[in-house]
């Protein structure tokens, strides 16, 4: 059954929101069992169907799962049955390519399908795949299937990523931390989710230095033990909601959260004429300073720059600001889907390339409009909330692949807004 959500527009948003664990750092945590025997416990982890789907192939693949509570997990891979990630699993969730480094470091073997087709790209995985043959392992594509060998185990050795790749990072690291001798991973992703990833791996007995710079070295050990480790929270969902205050002119206070991981969007919201405050140790309080909001161009980058995950939302936010302002997309070559369904709810944007141009409106209009991929929905749902009389969003499945209890949380804090079956 198809659901939409309904939202009416105009109110503004006062109040708190908790934020959830961090999808991103969860679904690479729940990979990292397949590296130890022992029980890993993980707290705080978010309730998505992202994290659902992923669970359903660690089980396939022959994990223990048990729910201790709503939010925490205990995985056991002592009995794995299987090293294969069938096409059913990876084409509902990409992320599950992060099997592959672990089931060849530790079972020297690995049959996963390749992700296939991503509405905001291509998002091949050569570099994942390079990174393992560069460490040992026989590689060939059968049939949509990436089959590895590893008899003799993986070797550490060096490798340069020429992009910034995030999971492609941390399928290098989970097949480095068993492999022998050391590895040093050039260009290496600095994002707060990769930092953590490597503390937790570094919990489970691995030896992992400069994660949070681009070269992290890894001293490969035999094996890995258990530990209980808690996911940090999400800073999408963090500057989603910090979004979704500046555009209805309310003020909220975002609990749970870290500022410094979304330093250079906060300073782009404050440029903005948005309050963006520390409240307390992890807390930010966000509310408009005066009136309007002021264009500020951005360009979305690797960490520390601005985050590719914010663009569309933060689109949102300019497609009503004071004047003109551009935003330039250089992760993903097809991000920016929202923008039709944008100007259907009357904003002005037009795409130049890698770049869109937004010409501020007076307001946003309701509309029936589509949801294509994660963040391009929650754009939607945000313009929804600032426009003018009803918005339905419909294939709101992709919503709730990335934000753990949305409509209840908006709705908390004043929000008209309701989920329907269609
Ligand atoms: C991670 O995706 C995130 N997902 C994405 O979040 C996020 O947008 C992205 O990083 C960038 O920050 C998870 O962490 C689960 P990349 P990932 O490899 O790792 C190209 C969301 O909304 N590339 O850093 O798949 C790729 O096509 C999701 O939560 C190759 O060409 O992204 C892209 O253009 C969306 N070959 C660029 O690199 C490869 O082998 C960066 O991709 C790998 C990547």
């Amino acid at each position: 059954m198809l659901q939409s959500m309904r939202i009416i527009g105009g109110k503004p948003l006062n109040g708190e929101i908790t934020i959830s664990g961090a999808k991103n750092l969860a679904l690479p945590a729940l990979v990292a069992a397949l590296l130890s025997d022992s029980e890993i416990i993980l707290r705080n982890v978010p309730k998505l169907a992202d994290i659902n789907s992923l669970l359903g192939l660690l089980e396939f693949l022959g994990c223990d799962i048990n729910y201790l509570d709503d939010h925490s997990i205990s995985l056991k891979t002592d009995k794995i049955k299987s090293t294969e990630a069938p096409y059913d699993f990876v084409r509902k969730m990409r992320a599950s390519i992060l099997v592959l480094g672990p089931l060849v470091s530790r079972f020297k073997k690995a049959s996963v399908s390749l992700p296939g087709g991503c509405a905001i790209g291509a998002r091949g995985v050569d570099l994942h795949i390079k990174a393992l043959e560069l460490m040992g392992a026989q590689i060939s594509i059968e049939n949509g299937y990436i089959k590895a060998q590893a008899e003799k185990g993986l070797f550490g050795c060096d490798i340069t990523f020429p992009i910034v790749t995030v999971t492609g990072t941390e399928n290098a690291l989970m097949a480095a931390v068993l492999a022998k001798g050391t590895t040093r991973v050039t260009n290496a992703a600095m994002e707060p989710e990769v930092i953590a990833f490597c503390n937790l791996l570094n919990k489970m007995g691995a030896k992992i230095a400069g994660h949070g710079t681009p070269i992290i070295t890894i001293e490969g050990v035999e094996s890995l033990r258990g530990t209980k480790f808690e996911i940090i929270p999400d800073r999408i969902e963090t500057g989603t909601y910090a979004i979704a205050a500046a555009l209805t002119n309310g003020k909220l206070l975002l609990k749970n959260c870290v500022y410094d991981d979304l330093f250079t969007f906060f300073e782009a919201l404050q440029s903005a004429g948005i309050a963006c405050e520390k409240d307390g140790l992890n807390n930010v309080l966000v509310y408009r300073k005066e009136g309007e909001i002021r264009p500020v161009d951005i360009q979305t980058a690797p960490y520390p720059g601005f985050p590719t995950d914010l663009q569309a939302q933060y689109s949102v936010l300019m497609s009503i600001c004071s004047g003109t302002a551009t935003v330039t997309e250089n992760i993903f070559e097809n991000r920016f889907m929202h923008v039709p369904e944008l100007n259907r709810m009357g904003a002005n944007i037009a795409i130049h390339g890698k770049t869109v141009v937004i010409t501020a409106v007076k307001k946003l209009f309701g509309a029936q409009v589509m949801a294509t991929d994660l963040r391009a929905s929650v754009s939607l749902i945000l313009a929804g909330l600032v426009a003018d009389g009803e918005t339905v969003v419909n294939r709101i499945y992709h919503l709730d692949r990335g934000y753990e209890n949305i409509d209840k949380k908006l709705t908390e804090c004043g929000a008209n807004i309701e989920r329907f079956s269609v």
